[in-house]
């Protein structure tokens, strides 16, 4: 199949490259392009069976339509999440939507652990002052995380592995999830509601989905409900958190660390070099004055088993798509 893929960057070619050379792999033909899919960039998928698209890329409706008018009948995502594809509107016009559901989990949950053991013990903080020949600890006290209460929103794939992974602090688990999983539940976590959770632990992950029930699941009301000083992580969808109420908690000292893979507007920032630039978006260069802030952008999946599991299951979608007209992994409404 002749596939466009967009938002391109060195690490996305070379994994598809190396996946589509494989023995037994079908040879499919890629044209690889930096730029991002959205309504201005469709023309340049003319001549394509399926576009390839990552977490930035926008799949609304006029996109879709525009897709389809050129031919294009498969969207294949190279992620999990599927937020920004209009899925009533791919139905509609008899597009398959593909995805990658699980790559690594691993991957995410031990980017988390990595931003809360950097905010508690202020890894981020320490780096820069041996640099400078500062030796002083004042501003660096951390706390033991055993002991203490962590509390996951959303205990899929990534929720799990990153519960498995605390259970070896000896921390108290609190989860919350429409859907209680039994590995969860065997490893001892208990799954309260979100209220709860939030006012009983010190730190809060989110790993959950982005939908329209978790949009802004971290509102004020929630930050003002959070025990004082907890940490909160958002490995998930920046969207899930309302940035301003959190600049509001950080500057009230409510909120004690903030650690971000994902932040609601990080279309116009992430996967891309600004250093020369500056960057223009006022909110999130404010969150980026607080020391108690950690922010990686979206960063958690970036591991090289993680990119081989993309390719060789994008690859799976466009072969499956081939030979039955569906993704091997699709994605229903
Ligand atoms: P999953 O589908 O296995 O698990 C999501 C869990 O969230 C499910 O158990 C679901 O029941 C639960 N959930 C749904 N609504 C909820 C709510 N209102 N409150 C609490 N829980 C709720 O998904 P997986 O693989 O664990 O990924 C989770 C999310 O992580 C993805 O949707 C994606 O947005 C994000 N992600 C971020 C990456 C990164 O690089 N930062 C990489 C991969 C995924």
């Amino acid at each position: 199949m002749q596939v466009a893929v967009y938002s391109t960057r060195s690490y996305d070619r070379h994994a598809l490259e190396r996946a589509n050379a494989a023995e037994g792999a079908s040879g499919h033909r890629f044209n690889f392009l930096e730029a991002r899919l959205d309504a201005s960039t469709v023309p340049t998928a003319a001549g394509a069976d399926a576009v390839c698209v990552f977490v930035n890329d926008q799949l609304d409706r006029t996109v879709l339509q525009g897709l389809h008018d050129l031919g294009v009948r498969l969207v294949a995502l190279r992620c999990a999440g599927f937020n920004q594809v209009d899925l009533v509107a791919a139905q509609e016009l008899g597009m398959a939507v593909g995805r990658v559901p699980e790559y690594s989990p691993h991957a995410v949950a031990e980017h988390t652990l990595a931003l809360l053991l950097t905010l508690n013990r202020k890894i981020h903080r320490a780096y820069a002052r041996v640099r400078e020949g500062n030796f002083a600890l004042e501003g660096l006290l951390g706390f033991d995380v055993h002991g203490r209460t962590v509390g996951v929103v959303g205990t899929g794939r990534i929720g799990e592995t990153f519960c498995r992974l605390l259970t070896g602090f000896g921390c108290t688990l609190l989860a919350t999830d429409p859907t209680p999983n039994p590995a969860c539940v065997a490893m001892g976590v208990q799954y309260v509601p979100l209220v709860e959770l939030l006012a009983r632990s010190d730190v809060v992950s989110l790993q959950c989905p982005l939908t329209p029930q978790t949009h802004h699941l971290i509102d004020a009301a929630a930050f003002a409900s959070m025990k004082h000083g907890a940490m909160l992580l958002n490995t998930s969808r920046g969207a899930v958190v309302d940035t301003q109420a959190a600049i509001d908690a950080l500057k009230a000292g409510t909120l004690g660390s903030l650690g971000l893979d994902v932040y609601e507007e990080e279309a116009s920032l992430f996967f891309r070099d600004l250093s020369g630039s500056g960057i223009q978006d006022d909110v999130f260069a404010r969150l980026l004055t607080f020391p108690n802030v950690v922010v990686t952008g979206h960063q958690a999946f970036f591991t090289d088993d993680a990119l081989a599991a993309i390719a060789s299951t994008t690859l799976a979608n466009l072969d499956a798509f081939a030979a039955t007209g569906k993704a091997k992994h699709p994605i229903d409404v």
